[in-house]
């Protein structure tokens, strides 16, 4: 007996060095951390239970019979963050360059089963040269068997990825498949075709950072939803992203008790839109100054300026924000910003997660590189969004609501439960200016008369009264009571039930 039990602390041990202290000495040195080291810091203390600490893998090519290392290249299991369950698996880039093999893959897919049985979200980080080489084939399996679980696991429980290392090729597409990917400046990147291939084939030089970098994903791809300077920042920044989330698509959004007033008024928000309709402000002034303790955690902060998209809370709730930005393209929609909102919305809706929508919007971006690039149908995706979500939805329309724009953003036609308006608030099919050049063409010489006709017109429509007496909006408010109304407006929502009509899925515009 004494024999298994020393066999067993010898095999711990093993699995605990995983590629032996000189790989891990490498991975230090480029400022990395292990595999382990990542899953202490990420959940609570002493409450990670590791499993297949065991497995190893089968291959018998090219040596590889002579070279197992227990738990082949992959630390899985489930623990805790804040108290709160979640599984885990973290890739371990000393064993084999932490690629995939079929085991390793049977691991991750164990943990995802798991996670699934139970209801609980799935954290992924990621740090491997790809597939298995000596194993071919068995591991380009192991990596559809993931992608499969990654698609039946999507709107049933969270799924978030961590980039912290090479993630190349096939290994991109279960991350791409997950609600949100974290990136390590520096040390990470993600490529279907490397450096070396793209240069073979286009011609292009272009080092590895440039691209598919932290940096080159949170700003030119829109790929990854937020970039950070190393290891540790970035799981502690995962562990926040983790405190709004239910673990799964039964559970309402979670609660924390918070001391600031569910009631309290801001003044300054009164004279936060300008004048002059042309000149902008920040919209993220208006968030920080309406949620929970000026607490915000903003996705994509880097890409699509013009749409602002994260998560906050109201009186504890986790709700989800999306707003226009009038300090980018004058808070324009445009393919970009439809695509980062519309993903956005339809995560909060999979997981009862409450939409508040803060609208500014002069309408889709003109030109030719956005109708070519497809705008109709990329726009189209945040329409759709927002007609099939059933959570609670509140709009709050500061100033412009023109157009098309004004029906996509969150408005009453898309069965917004609450839509409200600042006094201010032009709900119009466009600005004055441009309908009167439409509507009264023939008086287009005469500048005297066009003013008037621009000032009868702004009379008519520019203001929050037209669309108040058809319903379309339910109340004008004073900006300095927005954060009441709306925690009034979550309270009288609480018990919502809408569903829509049975199908196999919808189609979304792709
Ligand atoms: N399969 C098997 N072993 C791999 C591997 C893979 N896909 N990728 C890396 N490794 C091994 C290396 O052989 C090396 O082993 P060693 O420590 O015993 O020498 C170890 O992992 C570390 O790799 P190394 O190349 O020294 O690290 P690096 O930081 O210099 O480079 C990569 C990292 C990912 C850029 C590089 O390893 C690479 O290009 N790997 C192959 C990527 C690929 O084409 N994958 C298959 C298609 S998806």
């Amino acid at each position: 007996a004494n024999n298994i039990l020393e066999q067993l602390e010898s095999k711990r041990e093993l699995a605990r060095l995983g590629g032996g202290q000189k790989r891990i000495d490498a991975q230090h040195k480029k400022g990395k951390l292990t595999a382990r080291e990542r899953i202490e810091l990420l959940l609570d203390d002493g409450t990670f239970e590791e499993w297949d600490m065991f497995v190893e893998h089968r291959c018998t090519d090219f040596g590889m019979e002579n070279t197992k290392i227990p738990g082949d290249g992959v630390v899985t299991g489930y623990g805790m963050i804040n108290g709160r369950l979640v599984f885990v698996f973290s890739q371990d880039f000393t064993v084999f360059g932490g690629a995939l093999s079929e085991t390793h893959a049977e691991k991750i897919c164990k943990v995802m089963d798991q996670a699934m049985k139970v209801g609980a979200p799935v954290i992924g980080l990621n740090d491997s040269g790809g597939a298995r080489i000596q194993e071919g084939v068995a591991s380009l399996g192991g990596y559809a068997d993931v992608f499969q679980k990654n698609v039946l696991a999507s709107g049933v429980v969270p799924q978030i990825s961590m980039i912290m290392g090479p993630c190349a090729g096939g290994a991109v597409y279960s991350p791409a498949m997950t609600d949100f990917i974290f990136m390590v400046k520096d040390s990470s990147y993600m490529f279907v075709t490397g450096p070396e291939v793209v240069k073979t084939v286009t011609h292009e030089e272009v080092t590895a950072e440039e691209l598919g970098g932290a940096i080159t994903h949170t700003s030119k791809s829109g790929v990854a939803d937020m970039a950070f300077d190393n290891d540790v920042e970035a799981l502690m920044m995962l562990r926040r992203l983790y405190n709004y989330l239910p673990l799964n698509n039964r559970e309402k959004a979670p609660v924390r008790d918070t001391t600031d007033p569910a009631d309290r008024s801001d003044v300054s928000l009164n004279s936060l839109v300008p004048e002059n309709a042309n000149k902008p402000y920040d919209m993220k002034e208006l968030i920080l100054k309406t949620v929970d303790d000026g607490d915000f955690f903003e996705l994509q902060p880097d890409y699509a300026k013009n749409i602002i998209i994260g998560f906050a809370r109201m009186a504890g709730q986790t709700v989800g924000i999306v707003a226009n930005q009038p300090l980018v393209l004058a808070g324009c929609l445009d393919i970009k910003s439809s695509i980062k909102a519309a993903r956005f919305v339809r995560f909060c809706d999979a997981f009862n997660i409450p939409v508040i929508t803060f609208v500014d919007v002069p309408g889709f971006m003109p030109g030719t590189s956005q109708e070519y690039g497809g705008i109709i149908k990329h726009g189209a995706k945040l329409l759709y969004a927002y007609a099939e979500c059933t959570v609670p939805k509140i709009t709050v329309i500061t100033r412009k609501a023109y157009g098309g724009a004004y029906d996509v953003m969150a408005s009453k036609h898309l069965r917004g439960d609450v839509n409200l308006a600042w006094p201010h608030a032009e709900i119009a099919v466009m600005g004055a200016k441009g309908a009167v050049e439409i509507i009264f063409r023939e008086d287009k010489n005469d500048l005297v008369k066009l003013a008037a006709r621009e000032a009868e017109y702004k009379e008519r429509f520019a203001n929050p009264f037209v669309a108040g007496a058809r319903g379309f909006i339910d109340d004008v408010i004073q900006p300095h009571e927005t954060r009441k109304r709306i925690c009034r407006s979550l309270e009288m929502l609480k018990n919502k039930q809408l569903e829509n009509p049975w199908r196999k899925h919808g189609n979304i515009p792709l």
